[in-house]
């Protein structure tokens, strides 16, 4: 069996291979409440043979959230909904995950696919107005987008205590796997980050400042997060410019992370500056072996990772534990099941074993009447031709 579907124990509970859906927000939530278009989407995964569903990044007080759409999990309210995703997607064997975040400066913002950018008047005419936003300092990120408020010592403790219930709401949903999202320029990024991170406290200055509140809020989670339950922080191993955030401060990071009981460090990579680093494809690979190899914690890599050899060869390879796929995963959300049958010779007789039995069973029957009629010929692709009277 390849490497890649070899399973994966982490505490008390196992993933059936290394492939993970990598968290994606969808923006279809109302109120931070998910709907149906949430349990189909994430439940396509779990049929699709992933070992890990990640929820997207969830909003862990209405002003954490980048966007109305955001799935949040500040109220009791919303555990309902998020216990619907992780049964679904359990029951079909996948093992749940969710990615709490906040989005710091990067909040209060359009849809991806309505722009992308600072709300505006035609969002405001719709309903969707911008709230205040915070972050390390009242730095914007760009300019035109909002100048957010720094938080003050009150502020950080209100930070902390929405990560902490967030996490005990994860809990009473069912998830199995938390992941504290500390990447892409949002707040936890950008404490840690030198170019967005301007405080004279004990939460600015040096590396060992600009990491304390991460720290802080990582020792709390492991707290409440049972023993037996996997542990996991994304991460951007590198700012986008050289000068900011380095991979050899991710590699001090992911040691203190290591000490304090997280699993898997989740490598992405960039959120402020112009990323000037090599951008093919499995480009943000080269993190994760580093922190794996120069700590010896697991390391999950994620970015434009788009075949199946390729993330059979980061697995055996020793580069990640776990490969994560996001847009290959909306591309095909049975990538872990086709990857299985392009990897390992399947039986002949039961190839489509894996697959929901749903489905599966149909497909083992058809694919013997396909065998008894050979490929499909390219004559009979076509229409045929009109004849003549
Ligand atoms: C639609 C979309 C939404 C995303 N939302 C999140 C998110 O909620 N949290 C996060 O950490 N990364 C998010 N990402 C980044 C992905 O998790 C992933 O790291 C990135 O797309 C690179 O992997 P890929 O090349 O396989 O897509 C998002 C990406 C996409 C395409």
């Amino acid at each position: 069996m390849s490497k890649l579907f070899e399973p994966l124990a982490l505490r008390g509970g196992t993933l059936r291979n290394r492939l993970a859906l990598s968290p994606m927000c969808q923006y279809t939530a109302r109120n931070g409440f998910v709907n149906d278009y949430h349990i189909a989407h994430y439940g396509r995964f779990a049929l699709g043979g992933f070992g890990l569903v990640m929820v997207e990044a969830t909003g862990v007080s209405p002003e954490a959230r980048i966007s109305h759409g955001d799935v949040g999990i500040w109220d009791d309210a919303h555990v309902e909904g998020l216990a619907r995703i992780a049964a679904f997607t359990k029951q079909y064997g996948a093992v749940p995950g969710i990615q709490i975040g906040h989005a710091g400066p990067k909040a209060s913002i359009q849809r991806a696919f309505q722009g992308n950018g600072p709300l505006n008047e035609s969002d405001a005419a719709r309903g969707e107005h911008p709230w205040k936003v915070v972050s390390p300092s009242a730095r914007p990120v760009a300019e035109g987008w909002l100048v957010p408020t720094a938080l003050d010592a009150q502020g950080i403790a209100k930070i902390r205590a929405d990560f902490a219930a967030a996490a005990r709401r994860a809990l009473r949903a069912g998830f199995e796997v938390l992941e504290l999202h500390c990447a892409h320029g949002f707040l936890l990024n950008a404490f840690m980050s030198p170019l967005t991170n301007d405080r004279t406290d004990a939460y600015g200055g040096s590396f060992e400042n600009r990491i304390r509140l991460p720290l802080e809020i990582v020792r709390e989670l492991r707290e409440i997060w049972p023993q037996d339950k996997p542990l996991f922080v994304r991460i951007s191993a590198v700012d986008g410019s050289r000068d900011g955030w380095t991979i050899e401060d991710s590699v001090a990071f992911a040691k203190e992370l290591d000490k304090i009981g997280v699993d898997i460090v989740d490598c992405s990579s960039g959120g402020f500056g112009v990323f000037d680093y090599p951008s093919g494809y499995g480009f943000q690979v080269p993190f994760a072996a580093q922190i794996r190899r120069e700590t010896g914690i697991r390391t999950m890599a994620v970015g434009l990772i788009v075949d199946p050899e390729q993330a059979q060869t980061i697995v055996a390879s020793g580069q990640a534990d776990i490969v994560a796929l996001g847009h290959g995963a909306l591309r095909d959300p049975h990538f872990p099941l086709h990857a299985l049958q392009a990897l390992d010779a399947a039986d002949p007789q039961n190839p489509y074993a894996d697959w929901n039995i749903q489905a599966g069973w149909w497909l083992n029957d058809r694919q013997k009447r396909l065998q008894r009629l050979g490929p499909l010929a390219a004559a009979e692709k076509r229409a045929p031709e009109m004849s003549e009277a």
